[in-house]
């Protein structure tokens, strides 16, 4: 779990002013120097893992600080401004709830709260007709678990009360994300393994043999494990893998579709960090061509303040009677009408088919770049405006976190934001700009993100010991 943090020691690098981007400082910002000490000073370490430049606006895609720098932004947060940042519409919408006023209420009924299940679930393809609120993606994907166990204990007794999911998958950091999560190295503090969560091979695991990624050997997988059908209670899958960017074949997931209805589990998507166009479809599933039980929803949904859902079947959303499955801001109305105001933006621009389109761009240059550094740079997984590069030690498939890393704080150093690597090891540099983004920018960030691999490769090059080439 050792992560790596970014230096706090102002580093002279080349100034940039191009269209996009500008870099007329040393970075970190010498005069930020004591801001971010007193983060690291008084928030956990955990919290300091993200390129120490001090966000002072952001809008569109282009991010600020107050001293005169100017990134492109490839990271839309964490995946969450789809519409953009700063959007105004969106602004508009917060000030005018906030002022009216009403900025808290519990689960007193209120007209946002009203008009957003309703929305969702209008955009929501059936049977997915009703709509939980809640605050985070963590919560969202607790409750469809719950869910899951409750219908299937329902239906079949204490026994079906499996949650199948996925090795490398990403679900959250409470206790139940987590016992759902794939990554061992965020569940050390786990210290018991639990009977009823079961990880199986993801099938969309470029790593795997092709005969590891069929529907086979997912069922394989779970008879070597010990389970039976009969006692899973639901399977949850992210709709591609956040570490990694893939996706399942469809093949897979088709099937796993029609196994879950066979054997009475319910089929959660986690479209967290999916949905709301990212992969140029509204919801990512749709590339499947099936629809899940459930699907647990967060990030893009507002496009700014927290807010999650989970969007359902009937039957099993409906399993809690009143006051029984419930959250302090569950629909809280600032929230509400936040993203209300992005999910018209979302429809009003079609920013799904923006992503679609864009994205072509995008991966034709990823490509080309991936091409160019083909012994280190194994592949480019993802669809519409999400991508995941993996890099890994030259010629093999072991994974490369430093090459990651460097290109990464490069890029940020030339105007081009992203988040620290993410995936298997850390290995995984990931691209997701808002949908909002030009084509004259995706190809301006190409070009930053180029330049940052030919520097960091040939830096790496000229490390290696002389013996050793
Ligand atoms: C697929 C997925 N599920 C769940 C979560 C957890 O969301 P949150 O951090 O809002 O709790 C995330 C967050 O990154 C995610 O990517």
């Amino acid at each position: 779990m050792a992560g790596r943090s970014f230096s706090l020691t102002p580093k002279k690098v080349p100034q940039v002013n191009s269209k996009f981007r500008t870099i007329k400082t040393a970075l970190p910002v010498p005069e930020s120097i004591s801001l971010l000490e007193t983060l690291r000073a008084h928030e956990p370490a955990s919290m300091g893992g993200q390129p120490p430049i001090v966000w002072e606006s952001a809008t569109g895609c282009e991010v600020k600080d107050r001293w005169g720098n100017r990134w492109l932004d490839w990271s839309s947060g964490v995946l969450v401004t789809n519409a953009g940042h700063g959007r105004k519409e969106i602004a508009d919408a917060i000030v005018k709830q906030a002022t009216s006023p009403l900025l808290h209420n519990y689960l007193f009924p209120n007209e946002a709260r009203a008009a957003l299940a309703k929305r969702l679930t209008e955009l929501a393809p059936a049977p997915l007709k009703k709509c939980f609120l809640l605050t985070t993606g963590s919560e969202a994907t607790e409750c469809a678990m719950k869910l899951a166990k409750t219908w299937g204990i329902k239906q079949g007794g204490n026994k079906k009360d499996v949650i199948v999911s996925f090795e490398h998958g990403f679900h959250g950091r409470t206790l139940g994300a987590q016992l759902a999560g794939g990554i061992p190295a965020l569940k050390s503090w786990i210290t018991h393994e639990h009977p009823d969560y079961v990880q199986v091979p993801f099938p969309g695991d470029w790593r795997l043999k092709p005969e590891q990624r069929t529907f086979a050997a997912f069922e394989q997988a779970l008879k070597a494990k010990g389970v039976e059908a009969k006692n899973v209670a639901g399977v949850i899958v992210e709709s591609y893998q956040g570490g990694s960017a893939s996706f399942m074949p469809v093949d897979v997931a088709k099937q796993l579709r029609e196994w879950c209805t066979k054997n009475g589990a319910a089929l959660i998507f986690d479209e967290v960090q999916a949905g709301f166009g990212r992969c140029g479809t509204f919801f990512a599933f749709e590339h499947y061509g099936v629809v899940p039980d459930l699907t647990c929803c967060g990030k893009g949904i507002s496009s700014s303040l927290p807010i999650s859902c989970v969007l359902g079947r009937p039957e099993i959303m409906d399993l809690y009677p009143p006051g029984s499955m419930t959250s302090t801001h569950s629909g809280n109305p600032i929230c509400a009408a936040a993203a209300l105001a992005n999910l018209e933006i979302l429809v009003k621009e079609k920013l799904s088919e923006q992503a679609a389109a864009r994205g072509e761009e995008l991966f034709a240059g990823l490509e080309a770049i991936r091409k160019q550094y083909a012994e280190r740079v194994a592949r480019v997984e993802g669809k519409g405006l999400v991508a995941g590069m993996h890099c890994v030690k030259p010629g093999t498939t072991e994974p490369d976190p430093d090459l990651a890393f460097r290109v990464v704080e490069r890029a940020v150093e030339k105007g081009l934001l992203m988040f620290t690597p993410v995936g298997f090891m850390g290995a995984t540099v990931k691209i997701c700009p808002p949908l909002v983004i030009s084509k004259e920018q995706v190809a301006d960030g190409i070009a930053a993100l180029g330049e940052a691999f030919a520097e960091v490769v040939a830096e790496i090059v000229k490390e290696v010991p002389a013996s050793a080439k």
